[in-house]
This record gives C-alpha cells, sequence and structure tokens, in this order.
C-alpha cells in the first residue's frame, strides 16, 4: 500500500531511497551520474524501488535473481551481464515468466563478454554477483568502487591474490558503508544459527576436533565435443574453459573451494576464526577423462585452528561412495552434529537438545536479510568472513597440489596468479592442453607452492 505524501513513513521510505542514492554516489564518476539520470528517466514514479544487476547469469546467478526479486518492497532486474549471449537470454526468460515486468530488462541493458560486468553495474544499486569464482575479486572491486550494494556468491576467490583483492574492497565497502552479503547461506538458516549459538555458549564445552565433509558423486561436465556440435566449428581454448569452467583452477579453484568451502565455513563460524596451517592428500583416481581439466576428485585436508584443535576435512567426487555433505563438532562435554538434526549430544552419545525445525529457505532468507539491511541502513559486511573460508578452502589445494605443510598467512601472500594475463575469446587461457588435449595434474612432492 502506498503511503500519503505526509505520513511519518513516507518520510523514512524517502530517506531509505536517499541512502540508496547517497551510496552510489560515492562512485563520484560518470558511471555513477550514468546512473542517477537513468534512474530519473525509467523510475522517478517508483521511489524506493532497488535497482539490481546480475552479473554471471547461470544456474546460482538466476535463483539469487530471482531471490533478490522475492524480497519485500519495490525491486527491479535492471541490467544484466554474462560471457556468453545463451546463458543470459535462458535466464533472462526464466526470471520474466515468474517476475513480469519486474524482471524485463532492456535490450540495451543486457551485456555480454569479458567486460559486461562495467556496464550493468553501472545501472544498479545492488550488484548480484554470480560468475565461476575466479572472477570475483575483479567484479567485486569494480562493483564497491562505482559505490554499489554486492551480494556476491561462495567463494570469492580462487587464489591467494583474489582473497587480498577482495579483503581490500571489503575495507573499502565498510568505509562507504556498503552492504555486503556473500553466498555462505548456511549463515542464515535457522538451524545452524540455533545450534552454534548453543555450542558457542558453552553446551558441549572446549571444543577438541572437528569434521567437515563433502563427499558426492561430483558435477555437470560441459564437454567439448557437444559444444563444437553445436557450434559448428572449432572453440576456442578460452571458450572451452569458459564453458566447462568446473575444471580449471583460475576459474574454479578446484572443488575443494567451490563446495567444500561450505562445511569449512561452517567450521570457522563455530570456532570464530580461521585455521592458521594444514596439510593433506589428494589426487585423481577416477574423473580424470579428457572433459575433467586438471582438479582432483578428491582432498583430505588436516586443519589447525590457532588454539590447537584441528578440523579434518574431506571432500571427494566420485560416485559410489560413501556420501556426506556434514559438519561435526566434538566437545569437552559432549558433541554436536552442527549440519541436519543440528542436534547436540553428550558424550556418551545421549541427545540433549535438537532443533525443533523452522525458519526459511535459507537462500531466500540471505536475501530478505541482505535487502532489509540495504533499506534500513543496518550495517552488513560479509566480505571478511568469505574471503577468510574461502581462504582456508585455498590453502587446502595448496597443500594437496603440493604436499607441503601450508600457512594461511602463506597462502594468503602467495605469489600464485592464476587469472590470464589477457582476457579474450582469442586470448590463451594459463593453463593449455597437451597435443592429446590432456592438461597437466598437480604432482605432490613436485608441485610447487608459489
Ligand atoms: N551458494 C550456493 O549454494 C551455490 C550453489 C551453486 C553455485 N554457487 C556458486 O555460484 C557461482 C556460479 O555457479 P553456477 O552453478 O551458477 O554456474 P553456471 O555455469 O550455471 O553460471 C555461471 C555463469 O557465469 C557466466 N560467466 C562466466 N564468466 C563470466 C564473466 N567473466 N562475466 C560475466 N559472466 C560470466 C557463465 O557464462 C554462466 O552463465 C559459483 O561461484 C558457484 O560456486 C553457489
Amino acid at each position: 500500500m502506498k503511503q500519503s505524501k505526509n505520513t511519518p513513513n513516507n518520510e523514512s521510505r524517502l530517506d531509505r531511497r536517499g541512502f540508496l542514492k547517497s551510496s552510489s554516489a560515492f562512485a563520484g564518476s560518470a558511471a555513477a551520474l550514468g546512473s542517477l539520470s537513468i534512474e530519473r528517466g525509467a523510475f522517478a514514479q517508483a521511489d524506493d524501488t532497488v535497482k539490481v544487476a546480475l552479473v554471471g547469469c547461470g544456474g546460482r546467478g538466476s535463483g539469487a535473481a530471482d531471490q533478490a526479486l522475492s524480497t519485500s518492497g519495490d525491486v527491479k532486474l535492471v541490467a544484466m551481464a554474462d560471457a556468453f549471449q545463451d546463458r543470459m537470454d535462458g535466464s533472462q526468460k526464466g526470471l520474466e515468466r515468474k517476475h513480469g515486468i519486474k524482471a524485463q530488462v532492456k535490450e540495451e541493458n543486457k551485456f555480454v563478454g569479458f567486460d559486461a560486468y562495467k556496464n550493468a553495474i553501472e545501472m544498479a544499486d545492488v550488484a548480484v554477483l554470480a560468475t565461476p569464482p575466479g572472477f570475483r575479486p575483479i567484479h567485486f572491486a569494480e562493483a564497491i568502487k562505482q559505490g554499489k550494494h554486492v551480494f556476491m556468491e561462495k567463494p570469492v576467490a580462487v587464489d591467494g591474490k583474489g582473497v587480498r583483492q577482495v579483503l581490500a574492497a571489503a575495507q573499502e565497502a565498510k568505509k562507504k558503508n556498503l552492504k555486503v552479503g556473500v553466498g555462505l547461506q548456511r549463515h542464515h538458516q535457522l538451524g545452524y544459527q540455533e545450534v552454534i549459538k548453543r555450542i558457542q555458549d558453552g553446551a558441549i564445552g572446549d571444543i577438541v576436533s572437528a569434521r567437515a565433509y563433502w563427499n558426492g558423486g561430483g558435477v555437470w561436465v560441459r564437454d567439448r565435443k557437444s559444444f563444437e556440435q553445436r557450434a559448428g566449428r572449432k572453440l576456442t581454448e578460452m571458450e572451452y574453459q569458459m564453458r566447462n569452467w568446473y575444471y580449471f583452477v583460475w576459474l574454479c579453484g578446484d572443488h575443494i573451494d567451490e563446495q567444500h568451502i561450505h562445511n569449512l565455513d561452517v567450521i570457522n563460524w563455530v570456532k570464530g576464526t580461521h585455521p592458521q596451517s594444514c596439510q593433506g592428500l589428494g589426487g585423481r583416481e577416477v574423473r580424470n577423462g579428457i572433459d575433467h581439466g586438471e582438479i582432483f576428485d578428491h582432498h583430505a585436508v588436516e586443519y589447525k585452528y590457532p588454539d590447537g584443535s584441528y578440523m579434518f576435512s574431506q571432500c571427494r567426487h566420485i560416485r559410489g561412495c560413501w556420501n556426506s555433505v556434514s559438519e561435526h563438532v566434538q566437545g569437552t562435554k559432549g558433541r554436536a552434529a552442527v549440519s541436519g538434526p543440528h542436534a547436540l549430544f553428550s558424550n556418551e552419545g545421549k541427545q540433549t537438545w535438537r532443533f525443533p525445525g523452522g525458519g526459511k529457505n535459507p537462500y531466500q532468507q540471505e536475501h530478505d536479510d541482505l535487502f532489509d539491511a540495504i533499506r534500513n541502513d543496518k550495517p552488513y559486511n560479509e566480505a571478511f568472513y568469505g574471503a577468510h573460508s574461502t581462504l582456508t578452502a585455498v590453502m587446502g589445494r595448496m597443500a594437496t597440489y603440493s604436499g607441503k605443510m601450508i600457512t594461511a598467512d602463506e597462502a594468503l601472500n602467495s605469489n600464485e596468479n592464476t587469472m590470464p594475463e589477457v582476457l579474450g575469446w582469442e586470448a590463451a587461457p594459463p593453463t593449455l592442453p597437451d597435443e592429446d588435449g590432456r592438461y597437466a595434474i598437480p604432482i605432490p612432492g613436485k608441485t610447487r607452492f608459489a
């Protein structure tokens, strides 16, 4: 219901809109002025409409845009960006089917290619960043530079340099009072919140160890042959890797970073800090086909926290094995199933508390919380813990690839720079296939930590 002009509520609506604008104005650039003039032209009636740009219009990006559009109050998708036209078109159709006019994006506000993100971000109040994670540090830094609020998917980087960039942009966001959400949605899931509150209040005593698993069958493969058949031509190596991004470290970070981050992050949350060192083992036993790039299919890492306690972590992408996506904590007085059923037990095995159920879908809740913070100017910046949990995953990969003990400081300050010098369809990615179409696989003991 619209408020009349002179109600106190209306004033606060204007204040909120003022806040949205003032944060955008931080850009202080032609970009920001462009954004304001577009807004006046197109949305002069809808004063508190929050304008969203989607960067990376794949499965999760489309889901995140859907959730952003489903938050309360007026929200509109105003711009989209993707490396590939077909991905953007599919996403836009689906969003428009569900959200109608809220997801109608003008043709001139749809951008394709490696630089597309800049144009899309300019048009919005909130940037939803959901490309493969290799690009996240660049896209996040740009959004903050332009003075925009951000929802970004996890992981937030694939290497130490990327984590450093994200931490720097997170500081900048803090200074500019920009709100940042990170897609580690367990933080917005009531069962996790309730059980972790109890653990941190001492219900199971001091934590002595933790276990974190993402053991499953693996994910999609976008094979070269099918794309070339559909396109009726050879793909450039860059096109192929961008399509089949999961299997390349510069884009994905390996599945310890891309997926297992969720479980590592939960234990970091419980502990209130992140590990200082780790060592582990991993390899590529089963998933070693022509379209499986360069990543491992299993990692097992032992992480040590500053208080001397350990987290034992496993992630596996192999079918037909024991599967578990879960987190568990052992304390001096009892233990906890941090993941479902979100329950506490005595050391004798008696259940002492169990989450009674309830709460929203965490993917929706995380957007409700972010948009509430944006509209009501509440402090909100998840980028710091997002970056540290990303670092936990990245240092795990560095340990399994090299076979060495790696500290968090070494991982953060590592010289590894996975991003190609030039981004373009004809440019060379950092890893290239041999004449049989196969890529060099890391060899523990030989692969050097950089
Ligand atoms: N929080 C969660 O539970 C969850 C679940 C799934 C995925 N994710 C994360 O979401 C991100 C995307 O995963 P997805 O499953 O949607 O993958 P996807 O392949 O379906 O989508 C990625 C999209 O980004 C586009 N893209 C690639 N590079 C780009 C660039 N430089 N600029 C613009 N667009 C670009 C691709 O063309 C594609 O459309 C990943 O970081 C993934 O880890 C999070």
